[in-house]
C-alpha cells in the first residue's frame, strides 16, 4: 500500500512539473480592468461624493507597508498616503488620486516615490499630490452634501479609528453632510473574482502546496514548531510570494486543538499529531491551506479514525460543488458526515445528540459543537476572509467564486470542563471520561482551496496530497522532493506593480485533477 502511494506521489510530483512546463500564459490584472472596477462602482454610487483613502505610512518604519485591500482592489497603486476621490454629478463623473509627491531628502528613507506625474500615467487616473486632497474634497463638499466613503477594516483597529477620526472631522467641518458607507457595494464587486484574481489566488495556492511539502520534510519527533514555520515561510517568499497571507499555525499535539494558535514555539514529540495552517499571499491575493500530519509518520488507529471523518466530509462536500450549489447546502452535508463519525466512533451519542450547555437556563446544544465549532469555509482573495459572491442572494457558488472548505475535528483534553457537572449529562460525560485518555489533543482540520471559472469548480490546492497514507509518506521523507520548478520565482516578474505596465506571460499553476461527481 505504502509503496504505490510512494509511486503515485513520485508520480504526481513529475505530472506537476510537466504540467507548469506545458501551462499556458497568463492572465493579469490590467489597467483597464481598474477602470472597469471603478466604473462599475460609479454606477453603483449615488451622485455626491465619493472617497477611499489608501494605507497609512507605518508610524514605526520599521513595519512593512501593505496597502489596504479595498484601495488596492480600485487603483492597483501600492505607495502609503494616497487617497481616491469621485465625483458624480447626472452622468459625469470625475475621478482623482492624490499621491505623496517626491521629495529627494524623504526618499533617502522611503525609496522613491511614484510622484503625481507618474502615478497617473501608472494609474490612467488624474493624479494630484496628497496635499490637494484635503481642499479638493473640502470644495467639493462645499457644492453637495452627499459623501460616500469606503472605510477599509481589514488591517484592523487602527485603520478603523483613523477613518473614523476623518470622519468624524468631516462631520465637524460640514455639519450638513449625509455620510454612508460603500463598503457593501465594494464588498459584493470583489465577491466575484475576475479571470486574472482567479490566476493570481491558484499561483497563491501552489506556492502555499508546495510550502506546505517542503514543511513536512521538517516534522520528527522532536523538531520544534518553529523550524517548521520556518519552512514554509522561507518557501512562500523563495517562489516569490509577498508574505504569509495570515499568522501561520503550527500546532502540535494539544495545539492542534486551538484553532488560533500561532505561538508555535513548541517542540514536537512522537505520537502527536502537527496541524499547519499557513498560506502565502501572492499579488496580494491570499491562499489558505491547512493539512495536519502524524508527527512520527504513522497515525495512531484513534487518529486515523478522526482523520476519516474530516476528510470524508470533505469529500462529500466536493461532491456538491457546482455553479449555483448553496454555500448552506455545503455546510449542512459536512456537519451531517462530521456528526455521524463522531457517533460511529462513539465520542457522541448520535448525530442528533444534544447536551446540557448552560445549567442556569438548560439550554441544549449539540454534541458536535463540542469537535467542530467553526464554519465550513469562507471566500479568499485580496484578504484570506474575503468577500465571496455565496454569501449575498442567492447565496450561491458561481463563476468568480473563490474559497474553501475546511471540516475539522478537534478533541480537547479539557471537554470535562467545558460540558457541566449536571444530572442530565452524567451520561455524556461518563463516555468523554472513557474516551478521552484515547482521543484527547488529536486535532484534525483539512483545509483546500477551490475556483469556479465559466468551465466550472476547479480544486486549486492540490499539490500537496491530503489522503491519509499520502500524508504519512510525505512526513516519511520517502516521497519525491517538492515539485517546485527551479524558476518558479520567475512568476514575480511578470507580477503588474505599475498597473499600466504591459507584462509577458509566465506559464500557469498546474491544473488539479477533477473533482469526483456524484
Ligand atoms: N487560516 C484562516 C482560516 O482558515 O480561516
Ligand atoms: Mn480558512
Ligand atoms: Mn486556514
Amino acid at each position: 500500500m505504502t509503496f504505490v502511494v510512494q509511486r503515485s506521489s513520485q508520480l504526481r510530483a513529475t505530472l506537476l512539473l510537466l504540467l507548469v512546463a506545458a501551462s499556458p500564459a497568463t492572465a493579469q490584472v490590467t489597467l483597464a480592468e481598474y477602470q472597469q472596477r471603478r466604473a462599475a462602482l460609479a454606477s453603483q454610487l449615488p451622485e455626491g461624493v465619493f472617497v477611499a483613502r489608501g494605507g497609512e505610512e507605518p508610524v514605526e518604519d520599521y513595519r512593512s507597508f501593505f496597502q489596504s485591500p479595498g484601495f488596492f482592489y480600485l487603483t492597483g497603486y501600492r505607495e502609503p498616503g494616497a487617497a481616491l476621490l469621485m465625483h458624480k454629478q447626472g452622468t459625469a463623473v470625475q475621478w482623482f488620486l492624490f499621491v505623496q509627491e517626491r521629495n529627494p531628502s524623504v526618499e533617502v528613507w522611503s525609496g522613491r516615490r511614484y510622484g503625481p506625474e507618474r502615478a497617473g500615467r501608472a494609474t490612467g487616473l488624474s493624479a494630484l499630490p496628497a496635499s490637494r486632497f484635503r481642499p479638493t474634497l473640502d470644495s467639493l463638499l462645499r457644492t453637495t452634501s452627499r459623501l460616500t466613503a469606503l472605510v477599509d477594516l481589514a488591517e484592523g483597529g487602527d485603520t478603523l479609528n483613523r477613518d473614523d477620526r476623518f470622519l468624524e472631522e468631516l462631520r465637524r467641518d460640514f455639519p450638513n453632510l449625509e455620510i454612508a458607507g460603500a463598503n457593501a457595494i465594494v464588498d459584493r464587486m470583489r465577491g466575484t473574482k475576475s479571470a486574472a484574481e482567479l490566476d493570481l489566488i491558484s499561483r497563491a495556492a501552489y506556492i502555499s502546496a508546495l510550502a506546505h511539502r517542503e514543511a513536512a520534510r521538517a516534522i520528527r519527533p522532536g523538531a520544534s514548531e518553529f523550524e517548521v514555520q520556518a519552512a514554509l515561510e522561507a518557501t512562500f517568499r523563495r517562489h516569490g510570494a509577498d508574505r504569509p497571507a495570515y499568522a501561520s499555525i503550527v500546532g502540535s499535539g494539544p495545539n492542534s486543538t486551538v484553532l488560533h494558535y500561532n505561538r508555535n514555539d513548541c517542540f514536537m514529540e512522537s505520537g502527536e499529531l502537527l496541524l499547519i495552517d499557513a498560506a502565502a499571499s501572492y499579488g496580494g491575493y491570499a491562499a489558505d491551506i491547512t493539512r495536519t500530519f502524524p508527527v512520527s509518520g504513522r497515525f495512531s488507529p484513534e487518529q486515523r479514525a478522526i482523520y476519516e471523518v474530516v476528510r470524508a466530509a470533505q469529500a462529500r462536500v466536493e461532491r456538491l460543488l457546482r455553479p449555483g450549489t448553496p454555500f448552506r447546502a455545503l455546510n449542512d452535508t459536512a456537519r451531517a458526515v462530521l456528526a455521524e463519525g463522531l457517533a460511529r466512533i462513539g465520542l457522541i451519542d448520535s448525530a442528533s445528540a444534544t447536551y446540557e450547555c448552560s445549567t442556569g437556563r438548560q439550554r441544549q446544544c449539540s454534541q458536535l459543537s463540542l469537535f467542530y465549532m467553526h464554519g465550513l469555509g469562507h471566500g479568499i482573495g485580496l484578504v484570506v476572509h474575503d468577500p465571496e459572491q455565496a454569501y449575498y442572494p442567492p447565496g450561491t457558488l458561481g463563476p468568480g467564486s473563490a474559497f474553501t472548505i475546511e471540516p475539522g475535528l478537534y478533541v480537547r483534553d479539557n471537554l470535562l470542563d467545558i460540558v457541566p457537572d449536571t444530572p442530565a449529562n452524567a451520561s455524556f460525560r461518563a463516555r468523554l471520561a472513557r474516551l478521552l485518555p484515547r482521543y484527547a489533543n488529536i486535532g484534525v482540520r483539512i483545509e483546500d482551496d477551490y475556483i469556479v471559472t465559466n468551465e466550472g469548480v476547479r480544486w486549486i490546492s492540490c499539490a500537496v496530497p491530503r489522503e491519509p497514507d499520502e500524508v504519512e509518506v510525505l512526513v516519511r521523507g520517502d516521497n519525491a522532493r517538492s515539485s517546485a520548478p527551479e524558476r518558479l520565482a520567475d512568476w514575480y516578474k511578470t507580477l503588474i506593480v505599475e498597473p499600466s505596465e504591459a507584462r509577458p506571460g509566465t506559464p500557469a499553476p498546474p491544473r488539479c485533477p477533477p473533482l469526483p461527481r456524484n
